[in-house]
């Protein structure tokens, strides 16, 4: 069986759907950035291993990398998965894991990197958006795309309300993602993600809507 790392910093909820999902994976351990991260004491009730590596407390970021990297690699994981990790890891990290580190970014990638992806949405007007699976590589928020999911954006929509639209939409792709890893289905060719077995859905999503 797989073994995963899950890196947080926060509200822990895409942690809990991969939890919830009963994924055939070993669940090795999870590592916060922040002491105060709730998702921590959702890993504790699950029975999981728990790691909490403060950045204030090094030198520098630097040092901060070196160590994260080698206590996570203490707990041999085949897949290290960001999830809602607010830091961004240093080119030696990256690379010292190439092909095992996946996010969740909250928008569809390569639109909107970066933070604040719902009001950038709302304020570039886009009909679709939503939520990103994605490699890790050394630029931010790019990376091999292995599955995406789009939701409408309403026209009465604020941040908040389409933030939980695309949430629930994280809850599903994420775990769908990492199954897809344990089950050795994802193959990187040319920077692209081919997902082997997997159908693409030949419907589109229109928004709004068209009067036929
Ligand atoms: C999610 O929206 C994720 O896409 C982004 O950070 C947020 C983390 O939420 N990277 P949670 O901690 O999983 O609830």
């Amino acid at each position: 069986m797989k073994s995963i790392v899950v890196l947080i910093s926060g509200r822990g909820s895409n942690l809990e759907a991969i939890l919830k999902a009963r994924l055939p994976v070993k669940i090795a351990a999870v590592v916060s950035n922040n002491p105060r991260a709730k998702g921590l004491s959702i890993a504790k009730a699950h029975g999981i291993e728990t790691l909490v590596l403060d950045y204030k407390q090094f030198a520098g970021r630097a040092a901060f990398d070196a160590e994260l990297a080698s206590r996570i690699a203490a707990f041999k994981p085949d897949l290290i998965a960001l999830a809602g990790f607010m830091l961004i890891l240093g080119d030696s990290f990256v690379k010292r894991f190439a092909g095992r580190v996946i996010n969740i970014h909250p928008s569809l990638l390569p639109a909107f990197p970066g933070l604040d992806t719902h009001a950038k949405a709302l304020r570039a007007g886009v009909k679709i958006h939503g939520c990103t699976v994605h490699f890790v590589t050394s630029e931010l928020d790019h990376g091999p795309i292995i599955v995406q999911a789009a939701v409408p954006v309403l026209e009465a929509d604020d941040s908040e309300t389409l933030a939980a639209r695309v949430l629930e939409q994280e809850h599903r792709i994420y775990p769908q993602a990492i199954r897809w890893f344990a089950e050795n289905r994802l193959v990187i060719e040319n920077q692209c993600v081919r997902v082997m077995g997997a159908e693409a859905m030949d419907r589109a999503l229109l928004s709004p809507g068209v009067d036929e």
